[in-house]
């Protein structure tokens, strides 16, 4: 068993409330595991050794939400909103045409470049739903790619019904075929619960089905108005509602009172010239809130957290240390993860190396690249 000193850290943000932020610190990562963080002056002896020169230090981001498996391109849809058209959703329909055409190997390389990318910005944890299907074998093939990607797989089967299909008919294949083709692959069941898409008594009742399947619920929910979704999701027990845009005062308070997490996807506001989430009004709720990209090809095409870490920061009035915090920890928790989103002994050691002295550098010098190195369960990733 060897053991690496990460020695010479500037600000390591830990994510652990016990210790959150060390100055001039060191970390020991042992067999893929985090075994010791603390000041570098008292960093025990270890078998190798490398020192940053002063770097700061984050555990690796982790993205609870992110639909990457899909082809074609919505830069036309894109350039339309940018000249004033509003973003509906509508589009779903163009990626669900152009996903069907794609063969499983195009599928997987689109998505697998997507994850690359991720990597590459420091990302180390990543959620990947389906969606861009929406038949019974498109939906499965979706997560069957999706799990050679990563552990946390989603079933959104209901993302919108497709062109020409009955509601109620979609909602039984979503809530039986379909599900019993996509459980085996999938840890989560989402929904898109929107004006447009799903009302609340059908997002209910294919949640219900999935958490029957033995799936864990999420949600999508708030995005262009307020709706049922995010009540919906703390009366289940989802890990998390997202999005959270249109929010009432009783979906804050459900919120508040629930374990289920607000993931706030500034990406997708950016990308939509809509207003952002109120994020303060959620902390300031005692509401848990994570950062995630959304990445998508229709109303967010961005794969990094950086940006997002930026967004939270500008634009939504998250101080950076709620926002390392959103993009870390709470993301782990919007995944019901214990072992990711921090560092402390027994965290694999997924850690992101910056070129600047602490995580105040990614919002302080948005867009540019400050990833200096990234390890996952302690190895480097080239
Ligand atoms: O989270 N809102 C639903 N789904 C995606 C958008 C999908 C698309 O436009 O292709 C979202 O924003
Ligand atoms: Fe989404």
């Amino acid at each position: 068993m060897t053991t690496t000193l990460i020695d010479g850290i500037g600000l390591l943000y830990t994510g652990d409330p016990e210790r959150e932020e060390i100055e001039g610190a060191a970390l020991v990562i042992e067999d893929g595991l985090v075994a010791w963080t603390g000041e570098a002056g008292q960093a025990p002896d270890a078998d190798a050794r490398v020192d940053v020169a002063g770097r700061g230090v984050v555990p690796g981001f982790v993205d609870s939400h992110a639909h990457l498996v899909f082809a074609g391109d919505r830069t036309a849809e894109f350039q339309a909103r940018m000249s004033g058209e509003r973003y509906t959703g509508g589009g779903i329909r163009t990626t669900v045409a152009a996903t069907r055409a794609a063969s499983d190997a195009e599928l997987a390389v689109r998505a697998a470049a997507l994850v690359a990318e991720m990597n590459a910005q420091g990302t180390t944890t990543v959620e990947i739903k389906s969606g861009y299907g929406l038949t019974v074998e498109d939906e499965r093939r979706s997560l069957e790619i999706a799990t050679t990607l990563t552990d946390e797989t989603t079933f959104l089967g209901a993302h919108v019904v497709p062109a020409g299909a009955d509601p109620d008919a979609y909602v039984r294949l979503v809530t039986g075929d379909m599900l019993r083709a996509c459980a085996p692959y999938a840890r989560w069941v989402d929904v898109f619960c929107e004006r447009g898409a799903f009302d609340g008594d059908q997002t209910r009742e294919i949640l219900t089905a999935g958490m029957k399947a033995g799936l864990r619920a999420r949600v999508h929910a708030g995005q262009l108005g307020e709706g049922p979704g995010v009540r919906i999701a703390c009366e289940l027990g989802a890990a998390s509602a997202d999005h959270c845009t249109h929010l009432t005062s009783a979906d804050v308070d459900a919120l508040a009172s629930s374990g289920t997490v607000a993931t706030l996807l500034p990406g997708a506001e950016f990308s939509t010239r809509s207003p952002y989430p109120d994020a303060r009004r959620l902390i300031d709720a005692g509401v848990s809130v994570a950062l995630a990209t959304d990445c998508n090809p229709g109303s967010s095409y961005t794969s990094s957290m950086p940006f997002c870490v930026a967004l939270a920061v500008r634009e939504m009035r998250m101080t950076p240390l709620e926002a390392i915090r959103a993009a870390t920890a709470g993301g782990a928790r919007a995944l019901a993860r214990t072992d990711v989103g921090l560092l402390r002994p027994d965290s694999r050691a997924d850690l992101v190396v910056l070129d600047a002295p602490s995580y105040v550098h990614l919002a302080y010098r948005p867009g540019v690249p400050l990833v200096h190195q990234v390890f996952r369960g302690g190895l480097l990733l080239e």
